[in-house]
């Protein structure tokens, strides 16, 4: 996520906001910038690549100051570049921003402005924002603060902005719906502090206020602060909390690892990966790669998916979904075997890359070799502007945010989702999905986040199971259909973070070799939603008990049969069958990280393992 930090007060901005801007380079960044004011002599230093590429621009110039917006850019709009990079000026030069968060509406916004003068030097929905606020400020002979509030009521997206005005240099506007923003109150509001969270400055202030959704803060030196509501300005009345946490702390967010964070994160990432795509007011869903591609994918003779690690289960999810819902044939390829097999490719084919780094060799490779056949390549990356996302002819970026922990599992889900997206519009377009299921589909993916956070809540059973299971030798896991592919993620998970040898099968294989490893010792994690064959696992898990095997089971919510069978039930709720890989891979993701701690393991660098495998 990009990361904001920003100073008013009396002490030189500089350190401040660098040593800031430092501390969030663990939410994961492609450029950095730096606004600075000293009395109305205002500076601007932004660059592509790191903090520290930043501070060597900065550090042949004069950087007094007391005033001071920083950012860390994690590319959503505009490939990574210097222009793309924050802070963004308006065209006046005398507004500048920053800006955490996705504007969905800025293009048309983006064309009203060119038609009414307005020039812009980037590709980012920013620099569109800064240039909105202004025009409103103008039209409108305002103060900043409404100029910011009117133009946000005309924006639909997600944001955290702090915004300035170099004529008035002892205020600052901030802004929040969606994206964190966190403001840090001096002595005497002597000094502001302004961050994506309070790592830049829990060392100067604890006194903080986290604005709440829609709310705006006027922030000016000397004075008390005041918050907004940014839709009919109602006064809030400031909640300044005292902080406890340390600055490891902070960084995760308060969770003890990057890991359990973004397993916590998976609600909004889905929301994150859905947005401006599942319009389920309309019951539509919009996909410009998609859109503008439609009859390739509509004449597509197959698809054929290449992945690796967890993004290969999401593609062999994809398989079903495609299958099921659109009625095209699908192969899902391991990249690195696809890349020296010398693979048929037709015409017609589609090639879809999974990647949430966009970075993998073999995934790369795989992508290569697809267009050299002369496929179309649609890419499914997390990073912007990595390089499978700039090698593909077009695709969709998941939007999950940075992925610290080295196992992957909001790119997992994510990566489903858009996927699903995908299968859905094609499967109606096709007519092989009526409207009315079309649309059924699309209100119940926008009721995903909320039951994934519902499983969530599940948090401490699961635990419990993972204390009795820690010292396992060895894991299975099954399951049909859909939920196959999240059985072989969930023993991957496993494996990966608490290193016990853990397989993955359809359930209905036990009995074609692996159920002769069942006894005692084996726990046995079955996925049996109720609409997912359930009466086949159901007598796969009785097989299992009559065994000896230990048996997790997750559930439909509700469910009777299995309860009376199972040694522990882990319940997820009802949704469509393809849905469920959404909810059923969140207590495997949780199972495995409690497991891994309890081994002691450092869950999120697991030993022999590097989170993007750039090498073959
Ligand atoms: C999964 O938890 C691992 N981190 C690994 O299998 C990963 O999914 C694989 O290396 C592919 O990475 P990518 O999605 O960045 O291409």
């Amino acid at each position: 996520m990009c990361g904001i930090a920003g100073y008013l007060g009396f002490r030189k901005a500089y350190p401040i906001v660098i040593n800031g801007l430092q501390r969030l380079e663990y939410r994961g960044y492609d450029s950095a910038g730096v606004v600075l004011v000293d009395g109305n002599e205002m500076s601007l230093y932004k660059t592509k690549g790191k903090v520290s590429d930043l501070k060597k621009i900065m550090k042949q110039n004069n950087v007094e100051g007391n005033l001071a917006l920083g950012h860390t850019r994690w590319a959503t709009h505009g490939v990574p570049n210097d222009e793309n990079s924050h802070p963004h000026l308006s065209n006046s030069g005398n507004l500048v921003i920053v800006h955490n968060g996705i504007i969905e509406n800025y293009d048309t916004i983006k064309k009203e402005l060119i038609t009414r003068g307005y020039t812009f030097k980037s590709d980012t929905d920013t620099e569109v924002l800064i240039n909105l606020i202004e025009e409103v400020k103008i039209k409108n002979n305002c103060k900043l603060g409404y100029a910011v509030q009117m133009a946000l009521t005309s924006v639909v997206g997600a944001y955290a902005i702090a915004v300035f005005d170099i004529s008035k240099p002892n205020e600052i506007i901030v802004a929040k719906l969606g994206s964190p923003i966190a403001i840090g109150i001096g002595e005497n509001n002597s000094e502001f502090f302004v961050a994506s969270d309070a790592s830049p400055f829990i060392e100067y202030t604890r006194n903080a206020i986290y604005l709440e959704d829609e709310e705006m803060a006027i922030i000016k030196l000397g004075e008390e602060i005041r918050i907004r509501k940014i839709q009919d300005n109602a006064e809030v009345v400031p909640e300044i909390q005292q902080l406890k946490l340390n600055l490891e702390q902070i960084e995760k967010g308060g969770y003890d690892h990057f890991m359990l964070k973004e397993i916590h994160e998976q609600p909004q990432s889905i929301v994150d990966a859905y947005r401006g795509r599942l319009l389920a007011s309309t019951g539509m869903i919009k996909m410009g790669s998609v859109d503008n591609n439609i009859s390739r994918f509509l004449n597509a003779n197959r698809i054929v998916i290449v992945a690796c690690g967890t993004s290969w289960h999401a593609g062999l999810v994809a398989e079903y979904l495609f299958e099921d819902l659109a009625r095209i044939p699908v192969e899902v390829e391991y990249a690195s075997e696809f890349r020296y097999r010398n693979p048929i490719i037709n015409k017609d084919d589609i090639v879809i890359a999974i990647s949430q780094s966009g970075e993998t060799a073999d995934t790369l490779a795989a992508v290569k070799l697809a267009k050299s056949k002369g496929a179309f390549v649609f890419g499914v990356c997390n990073v912007v502007g990595s390089s499978i996302a700039r090698e593909t002819d077009t695709g969709a970026y998941t939007h999950a945010g940075p992925e610290i922990g080295v196992a992957s599992t909001k790119a997992f889900t994510t990566q489903i989702t858009v996927l699903a997206l995908i299968a859905l519009k094609l499967g109606n377009l096709k007519g092989e999905l009526s409207n009315s299921m079309y649309n059924h589909y699309i209100q119940e993916m926008s009721l995903i986040p909320a039951k994934v956070e519902e499983v969530l809540k599940m948090d401490k059973e699961i635990e419990k199971i993972a204390a009795i299971y820690k010292d396992a030798p060895n894991c299975l896991y099954l399951g049909r259909g859909f939920n196959f592919p999240v059985a072989l993620e969930g023993a991957l998970k496993l494996k990966e973070i608490s290193y016990i040898h853990a397989e993955g099968y359809p359930a209905a294989e036990m009995k074609h070799g692996p159920i002769a490893l069942i006894d005692e010792h084996m726990p046995v994690i079955v996925i049996a939603t109720k609409k997912g064959h359930y009466d086949k696992v159901v007598s796969n898990i009785q097989e299992i008990k009559a065994r000896n095997g230990k048996i997790i089971a997750i559930v439909t919510k509700g469910d009777t049969i299995v309860r009376e069978i199972a040694d522990h039930v882990i319940e997820i709720p009802e949704t469509e069958e393809a849905f469920t890989p959404l909810l059923s891979t969140i207590p495997l993701q949780l199972l495995s990280y409690y497991i891994a701690v309890m081994r002691g393991c450092n869950v999120d660098q697991p030993r022999n393992l590097a989170k993007s495998v750039t090498v073959e």
